[in-house]
């Protein structure tokens, strides 16, 4: 028999229930009957109860937990409410009750088959989220006040995406003061751990914000012993893409083996500048950086103009013009928000969700959340939300 075709065994004692499930099984493609004596584990297990239910759910229990059967469809003449509750407890996918109806019996098989197909296609498909690099131009840019709130807008927009945060400012990363985090894993202890680093272990380690953001914050002060190496940079981030959809990295200001890395490995990097001269001439620097080095390619880097006042000295075109590149969103001034922010510990949106520099931030996040969609949902609810 093909190892395609779901086996079945038959435990029914009703001649009558036996023949019509047998008959139902034949005329359904993909199931091969067992014979009654096979010793052999099956796919599914159809099983006449009713008789000594004590006996019969401590029997179904067993079948299960030793794999003997991977899935039990019970069938009984007996339907009190007691009988199914205590099927479904012992773990039945089904309860036929009798005189069997055929079409009830047909679509069981039928979605049973279904999910079978699904699992090892859910199973082998990695999940393969985005690394979101920020990088300053400067210090004091505005990179970790970017990072964390679109790292939160991003957790707040869309429930189902599941969002990392990083801080790559190893010495001096001020994610905790601005998320109020106390005490919590940290990339020392990462790097401790490096040959445990798994799926399981970070979801486990990494402090859950409030907004649904997991936190991987840097150590509160140095003990020389946080010597991360891009190996592990490269063993993390990969990690990080199977656990997270979008894991967001503040990633400071430095050009390091490790930040180098972490560039090599991004979907996207947003170079943060304020409109003077000195930041765009570093902006200029890196992108000529990057092109010399081949990474990352120019379409994945994005210029964000931060601190961004409508009067300011130089424009936005000027500054592309002195780039050579595209800016791609400015995020308006307003310190009062975020040392308001910054001072309470909380994200722009728990301090003043409708100010100008929330709206700027969550544009962004929007921006990030309608890349890969298909163009018919970006007309839909996700183009309602973009401003
Ligand atoms: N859009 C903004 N409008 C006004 N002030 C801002 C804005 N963004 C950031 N700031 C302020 O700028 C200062 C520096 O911000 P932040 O710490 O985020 O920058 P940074 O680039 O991470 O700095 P560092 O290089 O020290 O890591 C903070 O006081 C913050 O409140
Ligand atoms: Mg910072």
């Amino acid at each position: 028999m093909s190892g395609e075709m779901i086996s079945v065994r038959l435990e029914i004692n009703n001649p009558r229930v036996r023949g019509e499930i047998e008959n139902i099984l034949s005329s359904t493609a993909g199931f091969h009957l067992q014979a009654s004596d096979s010793s052999e584990a099956c796919d599914l297990l159809i099983l006449e109860i009713g008789e000594d239910l004590k006996q019969e759910f401590q029997l179904i229990r067993s079948l299960q937990s030793t794999g003997a059967a991977k899935a039990i469809f019970l069938t009984s003449p007996r339907l009190e409410p007691n009988v199914l509750i205590e099927a479904l407890r012992a773990g039945a996918k089904e309860f036929f009750s009798q005189p069997i109806k055929g079409e009830e019996v047909r679509n069981a098989l039928l979605k049973f088959k279904e999910g079978r197909m699904e699992i090892p296609s859910k199973t082998e498909k990695k999940k393969r989220g985005k690394i979101i690099h920020l990088m300053g131009s400067k210090g004091g840019v505005g990179v970790t006040t970017l990072a964390v709130n679109l790292a939160a807008s991003l957790a707040q927009l869309d429930p189902s995406q599941s969002v990392a945060l990083v801080d790559m400012n190893l010495a001096f990363g001020e994610i905790p003061i601005f998320l109020d985090i106390k005490s919590s894993f940290d990339w020392a202890e990462l790097v401790k751990n490096a040959s445990r680093v798994d799926s399981t272990f970070l979801k486990s380690i990494l402090f859950k914000h409030p907004s649904r953001v997991s936190v991987l914050p840097s150590p509160a002060g140095l003990d020389g012993e946080v010597q991360a190496t891009p190996e592990i940079i490269r063993k993390l981030l990969g990690v990080m893409q199977e656990t997270f959809d979008f894991t967001v990295i503040d990633g400071g200001q430095s050009i390091d083996d490790l930040s180098l890395k972490i560039l090599q490995m991004a979907d996207q990097v947003m170079l943060v500048a304020i409109l003077n001269l000195p930041c765009l001439t570093n902006i200029k620097r890196l992108l000529w950086t990057f092109q010399r080095m081949g990474f990352p390619a120019k379409e994945k880097v994005k210029i964000i103009v931060n601190r961004y006042q409508k009067n300011s000295m130089i424009s936005l075109k000027e500054a592309e013009q002195s780039i050579n590149h595209e800016i791609f969103r400015q995020i308006p001034n307003d310190f009062h928000t975020t040392m308001a922010a910054i001072n309470q510990g909380k994200i722009l949106s728990q301090v003043d969700g409708h100010s100008e520099i929330q709206k700027g931030i969550r544009d962004l996040a929007v921006s990030l959340l309608q890349r890969g969609r298909p163009e018919k949902e970006k007309t839909g609810f996700w183009s309602k939300i973009a401003r």
